[in-house]
């Protein structure tokens, strides 16, 4: 059904509307409630300075992070291709942040802004609901400057056979049971874990982000669970 990229799209783009006001919720519950420890890990890396994009941002749970750090002094572009996950930005991140954030509703595949605007970019559990990894990496090379840095957080496949087992039990069987008992959205709860299956494993994931970039690694987080992909830009 969701083979061809542009129904993946229209459909990933649907569902997240539909599932906003959940969302937050259900992610906690398919991250194992490691979501915001996670996020945190992957902002870390990010310069305090210039332009920061966040993609495909949702909520705006990581935007919130960055914001609340005291040493960053940047300006914030929060964006997302679905229009009801970005209307609880204002409801996500306090009112003392207003004025350095820019929310902007767009396709992270084909971003509207120009090239070499950002210090670095980050993003968290997009990349599997994308439809073209090569045109979002190519994008965001191209609005970062020089240096710039991109880091992408994701689930992942575990590397341990036991931690494996334990894991797609719980990702494939359980959380969609748990998430069923809170959402009437079946297909939602059905396509979120499902998203995974057909996800290529890090070092692929990795080889896909990192084309064109001059350095790019990964790093596995509780066995393989998530990962954090890096990507430098370098000097062009
Ligand atoms: C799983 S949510 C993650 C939200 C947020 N980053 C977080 O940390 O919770 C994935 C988000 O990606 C957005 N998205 C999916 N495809 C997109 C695209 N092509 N361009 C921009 N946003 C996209 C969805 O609308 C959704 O808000």
């Amino acid at each position: 059904m969701l083979s061809d990229k542009s129904s993946k799209k229209a459909f990933v783009t649907r569902m997240f509307d539909d599932i906003s006001g959940k969302y937050d919720f259900l992610n906690t519950i398919l991250s194992l409630g490691q979501d915001n420890r996670w996020r945190k890990k992957a902002v870390a890396g990010i310069s305090r300075n210039g332009i920061i994009i966040d993609l495909c941002a949702g909520g705006g749970e990581m935007a919130r992070q960055i914001l609340s750090d005291k040493n960053f002094n940047g300006e914030l572009i929060i964006t997302d291709i679905s229009q009801g996950m970005l209307s609880l930005i204002k409801q996500n991140i306090p009112s003392e942040f207003n004025g350095r954030y820019h929310p902007v509703i767009c396709d992270a595949e084909k971003l509207p802004f120009k090239n070499d605007i950002a210090s670095g970019a980050v993003s968290a559990f997009c990349l599997r609901n994308l439809s073209d990894l090569d045109a979002f990496t190519d994008e965001v090379r191209r609005v970062l400057k020089s240096d710039g840095l991109a880091r992408h957080l994701e689930i992942a496949h575990p590397n341990n056979k036991m931690l494996s087992v334990l894991f797609e039990f719980y990702f494939y069987k359980l959380s969609p049971l748990i998430a069923r008992l809170f959402t009437l959205k079946s297909y939602a709860y059905r396509y979120l874990p499902a998203s995974l299956k057909n996800f290529p494993p890090q070092k692929k994931v990795a080889e896909i982000l990192g084309r064109g970039w001059t350095d790019t690694s990964y790093q596995n987080l509780m066995g393989g669970i998530a990962a954090i992909y890096s990507c430098k830009k370098g000097d062009t």
